[in-house]
């Protein structure tokens, strides 16, 4: 049994694996309609979500199975004190897999060594969140051909979001990837990823606070909101929440063909007046986050067409 906790879990050709098969999938979805006749799928989210629940719950509709579980920790028994670990060893019974996300870090993890299903994190505190991973190295594939050989901005809240730091575990495994980081003093990358990921596979990265500064290198910007949830004091995020607006004057120091991706939700951090730029495509992605799971859910469950 396979679990997802980390996009490290998957090797590089497992990952090549499910991005064609998610390609595939974009093709014709209708011809995986069947797939997953007679399978359920838990989504366990004791964390808000709009983009990973629902696409997760279309991908497995898409496959022909069928949904449960809950959207709030208050509307499970958590509320009464129920831990991770008994919760999951109760959904085993129910489902055939689940997806989980949690505010706490590890919580996947720990849901994994009790359950009799594959677990797939859905997103753990600001550590890890590795199905937006696979939804983001799908659209640099799809859109760009390759995920070799590109430099990569990560503009915002690096400190906290967890999109980034799944992401940067997944790109160093790729030949010719730098990095340009982004982000206030306040919000920068954590030092361990640093050391332990990007030195110690000698990946070339630059640290900046001015996005125009480096904009012009880029070949894909990779946006993100502050994380406000993550903050201990209202008056840190207030400070640094529109640090970074990425706007049509900014886009103009941009390749042509420099692709700007957002996890999303976005609040500020992206203007409404960019949405129309063809190098927008953080709409596409949420559209890729479904071909992804769908490719996952099959993998993880050992299913083919
Ligand atoms: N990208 C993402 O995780 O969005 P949600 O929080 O809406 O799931």
């Amino acid at each position: 049994m396979r679990h997802l906790i980390s996009p490290l879990d998957l090797s590089v050709e497992e990952t090549e694996e499910i991005l064609l098969l998610a390609e595939d999938i974009a093709k014709d979805p209708t011809r995986y309609s069947q797939v997953c006749k007679g399978k359920k799928i838990a989504t366990l989210f004791y964390e808000p979500s709009t983009r990973t629940r629902l696409s997760f719950e279309s991908a497995m509709l898409n496959l022909g199975g069928n949904v449960l579980g809950f959207s709030s920790a208050d509307s499970s028994s958590a509320a009464k004190g129920e831990s991770v670990a008994d919760t999951i060893r109760v959904v085993s019974c129910y489902a055939d897999i689940a997806a989980i996300r949690h505010p706490k870090e590890g919580a996947p993890y720990v849901a994994s060594l009790h359950s009799s299903i594959p677990i797939i994190n859905a997103g753990d505190g600001g550590h890890q969140h590795p199905t937006q991973t696979l939804t983001d190295l799908l659209t640099i594939h799809a859109l760009k051909g390759s995920i070799s050989n590109l430099t990569i901005g990560l503009c915002g809240d690096l400190k906290f979001g967890r999109t980034v730091h799944s992401l940067i575990n997944a790109l160093v495994r790729y030949p010719g990837i730098r990095f340009a980081l982004i982000s206030p003093e306040e919000l920068k990358l954590p030092t361990y990823i640093k050391t332990d990921v990007l030195e110690a596979k000698n990946v070339p990265y630059i640290e900046a606070e001015v996005l125009e500064d480096v904009m012009p290198e880029l070949d894909i910007l990779y946006m993100t909101r502050v994380q406000k949830e993550r903050f201990f004091n209202e008056e840190d995020y207030i400070r640094l929440k529109d640090r970074y607006i990425l706007d049509k004057v900014k886009m103009s120091y941009a390749k042509e063909d420099m692709l700007v991706l957002h996890p999303l939700p976005r609040v500020n951090e992206i203007s409404v007046e960019v949405d129309d730029d063809p190098r927008a495509v953080y709409f596409k992605q949420a559209q890729f986050g479904v071909y992804a799971r769908m490719a996952l859910i099959m993998k993880l469950l050992g299913l083919s067409l």
